[in-house]
């Protein structure tokens, strides 16, 4: 998989879907060749290092009228010589000059992949899976060592990056820009994608065409956020769903990032991925080391669909890991939009018999079970049941859920404390705030400075505790507001630009902490909703809240954008209650259902408030889902219609073998006599013959014909039902189709 060119000393990393290129320039620097699609793993690339003589710049050596970092291709690249683009390294020394000049030294050919010590990375299970190669660069006046590692999947087009830090001087040194990825490209003829939005609308698809200068998005907020995800993808202008070149580059990280891509004047475009330099500063001690978070970048020329299907099976399966990673996923209820925090135990074992009775297999108690907590404005930080609506604690409350025959899950929100607490007037220091200043707060709540071992330990001894004495299989990790005042009162001046990193450190070093104790432990993140759904959370919680919005028209949205990058199995998805409670709509049960049903399924709402009949519909899909998790969670995905650009949302999730898939069509508003509709399916096999069936329809056809002239929709449109049900004539209609190999 990476084939060395001793004599060029050119690197080649390939498999049969990707080739990644670069090399050692004459000045010593890394520079790069190529990124796409596969190349002859011997060929020689030189030759496509592409520079000539230009007015108005700076070249490296006297006499030398053409050799410009400005003008080259570079791996890694610092500023302040001749290159005026954004750095990917700035790094000052005590002398207060920020050059860095990083030389090639050697490199280091690995089988498989290592580790990212405290930090969430792609891994692999058996050396034979990947390829690692390891660049040592040096510059020799700061005595700082960094190794670019460079991991190739064998079965998938991902390349994962890092770089290592090594001070190896006298001198502390300090890192004010450490890019996790930095790729140019020859051309800058691209879109990029990103995935925006904000609180109740997140990851909505943007497609942005490149011009000269800056295309970002970023998050400042100390965590991935609602507004902006960790993710940009480039595509050509006519890269379809299915064809064409699609470039996806993702961090596997949880705080504050920054993507972009940035266009210079000879249309050469750079991209770049990491924490985001904003704010940040690492001192790099003598003898101390420091890594970035991993990227991992992708390459599809099958379009957006074809990368998307390369970051669900990498993260699936070599991100998301431990004892939930293959296992069917329970169906869960939620009682937070039913009850918000007014509940007692009996209004809970009422609501949990109904669920079990419906074929529910975990009950999650939500906010309001602890301290003081009757609203938002207390109880944070205590993580003791409040007696007064559990007189049996959790510990007697989740053994009554259990004897029901249900598993019992619980809400925490682990870095955050309300003032009324006994947590915070036990240890009023215990938050990050900035001597002298006001501290703003969201939610009537602070953010605990989990830059502090001290602090984190204090909460993983409460969790700790409640975890080993009740039966609590699955815990809702909530996180509902943004940072703020970002300083630590116990770390020194000259690294306070350490502190947003460091608290992400620290969240996931409680995570792996309760996963090492409690190995079996599902963990659901969440941050109000979906402010925090980035592959970092994804190695420790492997599904994650989508969002505050449970509507099935709005989720339409949210599970698309977000199904880019992540994969159905991480999708917490849920049927909520009519009238939605975000936006006032109504939609069809079997619609919620439906959608819902593309993700970690669950239901969020009171089952003793619906009527017989839609108990009935409950139990029929929850029955349909245990019958197809399987395929949902684990199957080839496929985005076939998009809600972002017309009335229909379809998605299909195929069996990888093609025996077997499953269709979800939703139109959005009802149309009267509207135009005859196929659905050209995916991932079939060309010559087998399928059954089709759905609510209204039953046929048999070739794989060929289902891809080619399409899936035949049913007529939901004619404004007159003849069979007199009436029901297909309604806003929000979706049926799941069923394509069944014979
Ligand atoms: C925000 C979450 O997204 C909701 O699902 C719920 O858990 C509330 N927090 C509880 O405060």
């Amino acid at each position: 998989m990476i084939t060395i060119n001793e004599k060029e000393r050119t690197f080649h990393l390939h498999n049969d879907r990707v080739s990644y290129l670069l090399y050692v320039m004459d000045s010593g620097q890394l520079g790069h060749l190529y990124f796409g699609k596969p190349l002859q793993p011997e060929g020689s690339y030189l030759h496509m290092v592409e520079k000539s003589h230009r007015p108005m710049t700076t070249y490296i050596t006297e006499g030398d009228l053409y050799t410009s970092y400005e003008h080259l291709r570079q791996e890694y690249p610092c500023y302040g010589t001749s290159d005026y683009r954004y750095p990917a390294l700035e790094v000052r020394g005590n002398d207060g000059s920020t050059l860095c000049k990083l030389e090639y030294q050697r490199y280091e050919l690995l089988q498989g992949k290592k580790t990212l010590e405290g930090l969430p990375a792609t891994y692999v299970e058996d050396d034979s899976e990947a390829e690692t190669l390891e660049i040592y660069l040096r510059d020799p006046l700061r005595k700082l060592t960094v190794v670019m590692s460079y991991t190739i999947f064998r079965d998938c087009s991902a390349i994962a990056r890092s770089v290592r830090f090594a001070n190896e001087g006298e001198e502390s040194l300090f890192l004010n820009r450490a890019m996790s990825l930095s790729v140019d490209f020859p051309d800058a003829d691209y879109e990029s994608v990103q995935l925006s939005g904000a609180w109740a609308r997140e990851r909505s698809v943007k497609v942005r065409t490149l011009e000269l200068g800056l295309t970002a998005v970023s998050s400042m907020r100390g965590h991935s956020s609602h507004q902006h995800n960790p993710f940009l993808a480039l595509k050509r202008k006519h890269t379809t769903e299915h064809s064409g070149d699609a470039y996806g580059f993702s961090l596997v990280y949880s705080g504050n990032f920054l993507a972009q891509a940035e266009v210079d004047n000879y249309q050469v475009l750079r991209v770049m991925l990491g924490i985001n330099p904003f704010g940040f500063c690492w001192k790099l001690e003598p003898g101390s080391t420091f890594t970035t978070p991993e990227a991992v970048m992708v390459y599809s020329d099958e379009g957006l669909n074809g990368m998307s299907r390369q970051f669900h099976t990498l993260y699936r399966s070599r991100l998301a890991r431990g004892y939930w990673r293959e296992r069917e996923r329970p169906v869960l209820i939620n009682n937070w939009e039913a009850t918000e925090f007014d509940y007692v135990e009996e209004d809970l074992i009422r609501f949990a018999q109904k669920a079990r009775e419906c074929g529910i297999e975990l009950f999650v108690l939500d906010d309001g079970w602890f301290g003081s907590r009757n609203n938002d404005r207390s109880g944070l930080g205590d993580w003791k049941a409040n007696p007064a609506k559990l007189p049996n604690g959790i510990e007697g409350l989740s053994r009554r859920i259990e004897e029901l025959g249900m598993k019992f899950g619980l809400w925490f929100e682990p870095e955050m404390v309300n003032r009324d607490s006994d947590l915070f007037r036990a240890h009023p220091d215990y938050i990050l705030q900035t001597p002298g200043r006001s501290v703003s707060h969201g939610r009537n709540q602070f953010v605990l400075d989990f830059s502090r071992p001290e602090v984190v330990d204090e909460i993983y001894r409460q969790l700790h505790t409640l975890l080993t004495h009740a039966r609590i299989s699955y815990i809702k990790w909530d996180m509902n507001r943004s940072i703020s005042e970002c300083y630590s009162t116990v770390w020194p001046t000259d690294q306070q630009g350490e502190i947003f990193h460091r608290h992400i450190l620290g969240v996931y070093d409680l995570h792996e902490r309760l996963l090492q104790a409690f190995p079996t432990l599902l963990i659901e993140s969440c941050s109000s909703g979906g402010g925090r759904f980035d592959p970092g959370m994804l190695y420790y919680a492997p599904q994650g809240w989508l969002s505050d919005n449970s509507d099935a028209a709005e989720r339409l949205k949210i599970q698309y954008g977000t199904s880019l990058v992540y994969p159905v199995s991480s999708m917490g998805a849920h049927v909520s209650a009519c009238p939605n409670s975000q936006v006032g709509r109504h939609t069809p049960l079997e619609t919620r259902g439906n959608v819902a049903m593309t993700g970690a399924f669950g239901y969020e709402l009171d089952l003793n408030r619906l009527s017989p009949e839609e108990i009935e519909t409950v139990k029929q899909q929850v029955a349909f889902y245990k019958q197809n998790r399987q395929l949902l969670a684990r199957g080839d995905f496929y985005r076939l219609l998009s809600p972002f650009e017309g009335n229909f949302a379809a998605w299909e999730t195929a069996e990888p073998d093609g025996s077997r898939a499953l269709v979800t069509v939703t139109r959005l508003l009802s149309e009267v006599n509207g135009p005859y509709r196929r659905l050209p399916l995916r991932g079939l096999i060309p010559d087998r013959r399928y059954h089709i069936r759905s609510r209204y329809l039953s046929y048999d056809a070739y794989g060929d014909e289902l891809m080619q002239f399409g899936l035949m929709l049913e007529d939901q449109s004619s404004g007159q039902m003849i069979d007199g049900s009436g029901d297909t004539c309604q806003d929000f209609r979706s049926l799941i189709y069923e394509v069944v190999g014979r």
